[in-house]
């Protein structure tokens, strides 16, 4: 439906600020992939990002709950830039158990499911290993709040990492870009505003392909403290718009000491 949609004229829409955009093709993909998931489980929950902004509540129980992003990487849907996916994710007693992304545009399919590995297309996965900032290629995003306070913290982040790194890219896919880090195309990402949708699918994968992923360590703690190589994906709280990840716990503790975490009130 996505590669069908990416070349015909979109219905734009935007929600939460003029640049969080939502087209017909999002609203569908979402109604389809409920619609076929709760037929199978009607007794699991749902938490979709169409749905959210319908109205319906973002609440992650114990339940099984299916948390899905219909398209992630909507501004490059619009703008034809290949790098957008379908993510979907089940979360089971809050913890992802399934995993799954795929950008149908290069027709590329990470899946991963609790201690049973990542894989694309089939092949196992696995990240670089890159353990310090002088060697790591980075990636981060703005997201679609432009509020001025939240900005300047966003740049200045970015400012903090840049000097040491490889580079930095902004590619417009949180989902993505978990799987990248995952697939050793890239070595750590990081992004405040993000919701559970953008990465409950995206974290397991790059957790079983052996990743960290962590939120941050409230301001002003110790960041050298804060990771553990052990059980970080139990840790990670995904409902607290911001994540973390990375190829090594050496490289996550490096960039978290550098950079300013932004408390986004929870999904
Ligand atoms: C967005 C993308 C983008 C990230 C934003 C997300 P959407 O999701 O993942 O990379 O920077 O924070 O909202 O709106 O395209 O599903
Ligand atoms: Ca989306």
């Amino acid at each position: 439906m996505i590669r069908e949609a990416v070349n015909k004229e979109h219905n734009i829409d935007t929600k939460v600020s003029a640049v969080d955009l939502v087209t017909e093709t999002d609203q569908a993909v979402e109604k389809l992939i409920f619609s076929r998931l709760l037929g199978l489980y009607p007794a699991h929950a749902s938490i979709g990002e169409e749905s959210t902004a319908g109205g319906a509540r973002c609440v992650l129980t114990d339940t099984p709950t299916w948390i899905v992003d219909p398209i992630d990487g909507t501004t490059n849907f619009v703008h034809r830039y290949p790098n957008s996916c379908v993510s979907i994710g089940l979360a089971i007693g809050k913890q992802p158990a399934v995993g799954v992304v795929y950008n149908p545009l290069l027709d590329e399919l990470f899946t991963a499911t609790r201690g049973g590995g990542a894989f694309l297309n089939g092949a196992p996965i696995s990240v670089s290993r890159c353990d310090a900032l002088r060697n790591a290629l980075l990636i981060s995003e703005f997201g679609s709040d432009r509020k001025e306070e939240y900005m300047n913290i966003k740049f200045a982040n970015m400012r903090a990492v840049i000097n040491d790194a490889h580079g930095l890219r902004c590619v417009g896919s949180a989902a993505l870009n978990l799987c990248a880090i995952a697939a050793g195309r890239a070595d750590a990402y990081f992004e405040f505003g993000i919701h559970c949708w953008d990465v409950a699918a995206g974290a397991l994968v790059l957790s079983e392909a052996g990743g960290v992923v962590s939120n941050l360590p409230p301001n002003g703690d110790d960041a050298s403290q804060h990771f553990a190589a052990e059980n970080c994906l139990d840790r990670y709280d995904m409902m607290r718009r911001q994540v973390l990840g990375a190829s090594t716990v050496q490289l996550a503790r490096e960039i978290a000491a550098l950079i300013k975490p932004i408390e986004y009130t929870p999904d």
